[in-house]
């Protein structure tokens, strides 16, 4: 279902008072300054038939949102806790076969699943939290 009067900044999209009432409250990660630029963190959303892990980090300014999950071979991607980025910080890296991951879009650019994307879970900041929506499942 399409988010009636959702005004996007980057891919946070940014929910104003009078539409909180008619939107789901989403799962809530952290307070939106705690997750600086080029942190992760890692947060689980559950639902009626399964629990998911999913992660969160900040890349140029904005936050993004994936379930935690390789789309070669389902692997989490941080084979050290909670650390997703490359050494330089450009991209997300799933060590188990070497897949990058652009972090803006979550599509890989290098590895078996080149050319797929990460599922993306969509993020919304509200009073200065930051929620986490279902997955989009692509
Ligand atoms: S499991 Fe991630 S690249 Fe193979």
């Amino acid at each position: 279902m399409p988010w009636r009067g959702v005004r996007r900044l980057g891919t946070v999209p940014f929910v104003s008072a009078e539409d909180q009432a008619t939107q789901p409250a989403g799962t809530r990660i952290c307070r939106a300054d705690e997750l600086d630029e080029g942190r992760s963190i890692k947060f689980r959303l559950t639902d009626a038939e399964r629990t998911l892990d999913c992660f969160a980090v900040r890349f140029a300014g904005v936050a993004h949102g994936y379930v935690n999950e390789c789309r070669h071979v389902a692997m989490t991607l941080d084979w050290v806790e909670n650390q997703f980025f490359t050494e330089d910080g450009t991209h997300l890296l799933c060590p188990t076969h070497g897949a990058w991951y652009l972090p803006d879009t979550g599509e890989c650019i290098a590895g078996p699943p080149c050319g797929k994307s990460l599922h993306r879970v969509p993020l919304v900041e509200r009073d200065g939290d930051l929620f986490a929506l279902p997955p989009q499942w692509n």
